[in-house]
């Protein structure tokens, strides 16, 4: 007699070899297959993430699968893996899909989440669609990809943070495999534990798009104040490019020294960050940038990297380094 959760996990285990076998196998996955390749998804990069596919239209795959293996009705509506209608029927979740499986910390499915075939979502049809909260899968504790990136964080000592299922996948066709998805833009408390427990750096690499910089600021402050022992790196893409985008367009090398030539500190995240919109030639929008910046330095322990980024401001905006010195004293002595 296997558990609730056990039986569970098989039938994601189940589900996942039927969508990976729909995807890479039959007539119905060809569009799909089309879509991943275009992409640039390798053969190898699929059966590796076990992607698959849930077919469109009225289709019921996965129910009529589970019906001729005589599964329990209310197994199945615990799934997540269906909805119910009002007369308590149950229907596939996910049609149309390209179908990536969650992984629990043992590699067991746990979930999904299902990329409509179009470039974007509408208001009727989220782009990805995941797996609701249920029994194996709760979404704030949740890494997409921290199975196999465990190994690799624990030999560089380090975890990548990206934002979505794209980026992890070819940053690890492009050698990189200790990156792990928050699944959006807002990291929680709960990953920022997990993370804390395999490794004790952290670099956020997510899009280089506005959403993206204001979550790595989110994600800098939460990681701070939730894990003081975990260093801090960010890496900021080109504008306009996230990780998949970039390894698609210039390459896995050109990604692998990106990733090594653009480390920042949170500090230096936030001198540029905190310019965003900001015409520094106006000497009010100078002077609260400069007040901004300098309230961060002054909360910086060391005084040789506090002088680092006094230095570069001072050469920047044509002042003294003494000047900023005394100011990040002044704003010191009213720091808590
Ligand atoms: P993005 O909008 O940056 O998507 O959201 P992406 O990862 O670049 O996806 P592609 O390249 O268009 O396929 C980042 C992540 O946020 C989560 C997903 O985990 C996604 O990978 N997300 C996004 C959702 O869960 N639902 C959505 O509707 C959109
Ligand atoms: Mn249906
Ligand atoms: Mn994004
Ligand atoms: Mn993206
Ligand atoms: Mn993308």
């Amino acid at each position: 007699q296997t558990s609730q959760v056990g039986q569970l996990i098989n039938l994601h285990q189940t589900a996942a070899k039927l969508y990976h076998h729909i995807l890479v196998s039959t007539p119905a996955g060809g569009a799909a297959l089309h879509y991943l390749q275009k992409r640039g998804m390798s053969r190898q990069l699929i059966d590796e993430f076990n992607l698959g596919f849930a077919p469109d239209g009225d289709e019921e795959v996965l129910l009529e699968y589970c019906q001729q293996q005589k599964l329990d009705y209310q197994l199945l509506r615990k799934s997540g893996l269906f909805v119910t209608d009002r007369a308590g029927n149950l229907h596939d979740r996910f049609h149309g899909r390209v179908m990536y499986p969650l992984d629990g910390s043992n590699g067991q499915v746990i979930g999904f989440s299902g990329r409509i075939l179009a470039s974007k979502g509408n208001d009727h049809e989220p782009k990805y669609l995941n797996s609701p909260e249920t029994e194996l899968f709760n979404k704030r504790q949740s890494l997409f990809n921290l199975h196999r990136a465990k190994k690799a964080a624990r030999t560089a000592g380090k975890i990548i943070l990206f934002e979505g299922f794209m980026d992890v996948i070819s940053a690890f066709g492009a050698g990189v495999a200790n990156g792990v998805a928050s699944m959006g833009t807002s990291l929680t408390d709960e990953q920022v534990q997990i993370i804390q427990r395999f490794c004790n750096e952290v670099v956020v690499c997510y899009d280089g798009d506005d959403a993206g910089q204001n979550a790595i600021d989110r994600a800098i402050k939460l990681i701070a104040q939730d894990a003081p022992k975990l260093t801090i790196r960010v890496v900021q893409l080109p504008a306009g490019l996230d990780p998949d985008e970039y390894v698609q367009q210039k390459g896995a090398q050109s990604f692998q020294q990106y990733l090594e030539g653009h480390v920042e500190t949170p500090v230096e995240f936030q001198l540029h960050y905190l310019r965003r919109g900001l015409n520094l030639h106006q000497q009010d929008e100078l002077i609260g940038y400069l007040n901004a910046v300098l309230r961060i330095i002054a909360g910086v322990s060391s005084a040789v990297e506090q002088n680092v980024y006094l230095k570069e401001l001072a050469d920047e905006f044509g002042l003294t380094v003494a000047s900023l010195q005394d100011q990040v004293k002044q704003i010191g002595q009213t720091l808590p």
